[in-house]
């Protein structure tokens, strides 16, 4: 078995970056910016928001967190984001979520200038993905993808098995398998027989949000397991959706959490800013 390293892999791709936006900066006078919204006072978002930022002033992007209380309307909410949308200081604005219950998550992200839009959450950069014409790519598939690559994970033809349904992670994952050329499934919660699904699976992307739910049990000798998870087991300690002291005796290649796709998400959502960015100057 070998750990597939996001940490390591996220740092080289970051000193990449950070290069590339100096490159732009003196070549063309752009500094590529970086917006992003939180709504009210979620603690994991918190965390979240705040590595964004520390993660886009690394790579020496302008960057800006705009905190606004629990209590905003979705009215006013929506007219910050049209005035983002007109700034041309910022190549990528993005609302954290989850949002609070009074504002419709739909409407919030139909907002977004799908040009600016590097969560790749709006319809518009959803159907690109899906009809093959990728532009913004939401950035933990995106990053997954970035991680098989640099491990020479072969795709074409294999069995890819997908946990998870979710809009952010589980269906554009899919797609970015199928577009690899591998026969990719969807399971999820309902899924009757699950295990024996995974068991024929011979790249398994976990993304349920499940503590340790996928056992040795799910996984086929020589698997290769990417484990979106980020959970706390019942010490606290944070945790996958993988089972990682059990699934690693069976698994070819796997993500440790955290240092696997965590760190690969980030620096996808800065790699995007900086596609905007470029594509702002042509
Ligand atoms: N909340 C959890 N994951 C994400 C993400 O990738 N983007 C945004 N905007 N919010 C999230």
């Amino acid at each position: 078995m070998r750990i597939m390293d996001g940490k390591a892999l996220a740092t080289k791709m970051q000193a990449d970056l950070a290069q590339k936006t100096a490159q732009l900066k003196a070549e063309h006078g752009v500094r590529p910016g970086l917006l992003v919204i939180l709504v009210g006072e979620d603690s994991a978002s918190q965390v979240y928001v705040r590595n964004k930022e520390r993660s886009a002033l690394a790579a020496g992007f302008k960057s800006q967190v705009v905190r606004l209380p629990e209590t905003v309307t979705e009215a006013e909410l929506l007219r910050k984001i049209a005035a983002y949308n007109q700034d041309p200081a910022w190549h990528g604005i993005l609302v954290q979520l989850p949002l609070p219950k009074h504002i419709n998550e739909e409407k919030v992200l139909l907002a977004i200038s799908p040009e600016k839009d590097v969560d790749g959450f709006h319809p518009t950069n959803m159907g690109k993905l899906w009809s093959g014409h990728p532009v913004m790519i939401p950035s933990t598939p995106a990053g997954i993808m970035e991680l098989l690559k640099a491990y020479e994970v072969e795709l074409v033809g294999k069995r890819a098995l997908v946990i998870g349904r979710s809009n952010i992670v589980g269906k554009p994952m899919a797609q970015l398998l199928m577009d690899a050329h591998a026969t990719v499934t969807i399971g999820h919660s309902r899924t009757q027989d699950l295990k024996a699904l995974a068991r024929q699976a011979d790249i398994l992307v976990v993304a349920i949000g499940q503590a340790k739910f996928v056992t040795r049990d799910f996984v086929k000798e020589g698997a290769v397991v990417i484990d979106v998870g980020m959970n706390r087991d019942d010490n606290g300690k944070l945790c996958g959706d993988v089972d990682f002291e059990s699934v690693s005796e069976v698994a070819s290649l796997i993500t440790p959490v955290p240092g696997g796709v965590g760190p690969m998400t980030i620096t996808m959502l800065m790699e995007q800013t900086y596609q905007a960015a470029l594509r702002s100057i042509r």
